[in-house]
């Protein structure tokens, strides 16, 4: 009888870890626990026929036998539950993955504003020629923006730069000196007095006047600035630079003019005009050789250092390149306008 039961008991330890190894899913395991280590599974129906064993050493072996297959299976039960779980749990997060590239489509990247990518390439064109990056405060005293540009106060082309005050006294200063400069000209001043000649800077940013905003005015609006100061600089430097820098930033088939014209800080001054390869010409800016006072503002000898200087709108520069009618599209944040570039 012995032999028979313990036979018996190893079988039904095989059959219920068979069973186990062949559970698929969690639900399997918890319905083989409930099954093989129920009260009313095989091995606990093989337990309580032990009582009937007469001898104590025979009842003592089967009870080993049998405690053993029960640690068994609930060994394997856990195993296999641990086994499905984590297989489980990597279905679910791959089949949860979120593919991050997938979103990421060409057409839904923003750009730089239009402004912006004249402004970088305007830089990359003069950093390329040799030039330096200058900058300057947009609140400037009227000395900077003004009267160090040989315009004293109560000078008629004051008038040209319709101009904003800012509500403020410096320490020690008048009232309604204060101002949000009106062109990156001031830029010159600061430069001459911050660092010793040879100068090659431009100077872009962001400029303000009293204007209504209409297709070619923005009462703020972006210049970028040119200075030169070296020793013997001429006009002829000035005409080169420009020529070399159209060809550079518009193309080869691109040519650039000097036109007489009249800016209290320069003298002589002139217009620059570009012209496209169809033969018609756009205006783009002021230059000239800066004017003596200025240079003495500037703390140079007019008799040492000579130079020249120019300005235009970046804005103006985008709104040619993209062919756009009216400037205040720029700045009206219309996506179906901005996504045409
Ligand atoms: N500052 C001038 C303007 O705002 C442009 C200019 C710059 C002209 C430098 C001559 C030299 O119109």
């Amino acid at each position: 009888m012995i032999p028979d039961i313990i036979s018996a008991i190893r079988a039904a330890e095989q059959t219920a870890l068979d069973d186990i190894s062949g559970a698929t899913t969690l639900d399997d395991v918890v319905a083989l626990r409930t099954r093989l280590s129920g009260k009313k599974g095989e091995l606990a129906g093989l337990k309580k026929r032990l009582g009937s064993i007469e001898s104590i050493d025979d009842k003592k072996a089967a009870g080993q036998a049998v405690n053993e297959a029960m640690a068994a299976v609930d060994t394997a039960l856990d195993a296999r539950r641990a086994e499905l779980h984590a297989h489980a749990l990597a279905e679910r997060v791959e089949a949860e993955r979120i593919d991050l590239t997938e979103y990421v489509r060409p057409s839904s990247r923003g750009h730089a504003h239009l402004v912006t990518q004249a402004w970088e390439r305007l830089e990359d064109v003069f950093v390329g020629m040799g030039f330096r990056v200058a900058e300057g405060p947009e609140v400037e005293t009227d000395w900077h923006n003004f009267e160090a540009l040989n315009m004293p106060i109560g000078h008629p082309a004051r008038g040209e730069w319709d101009t904003l005050f800012v509500d403020h006294v410096p320490p020690g200063g008048q009232p309604g000196t204060t101002v949000l400069r009106t062109h990156t000209s001031p830029v010159q001043i600061r430069t001459m007095l911050d660092e010793e000649p040879p100068i090659y800077i431009i100077a872009p940013g962001r400029v303000f006047r009293r204007d209504t905003p209409d297709a070619t005015h923005m009462p703020v609006f972006h210049q970028i600035e040119g200075l030169v100061i070296d020793r013997g600089i001429t006009m002829a430097d000035l005409a080169g630079t420009i020529e070399v820098f159209t060809q550079a930033y518009f193309g080869p088939g691109f040519h650039s003019r000097l036109r007489p014209s009249y800016f209290p800080f320069t003298e002589p001054s002139a217009e620059f005009d570009i012209q496209r390869p169809n033969g018609e010409w756009i205006e783009l800016g002021g230059s000239g050789m800066v004017h003596p006072n200025v240079l003495r503002a500037g703390g140079l000898d007019p008799e040492v250092w000579s130079g020249f200087a120019f300005g235009f709108g970046i804005d103006r520069m985008a709104k040619e390149r993209h062919g756009i009618e009216d400037l205040r599209e720029m700045y009206a944040d219309d996506i179906r306008f901005i996504e045409q570039f």
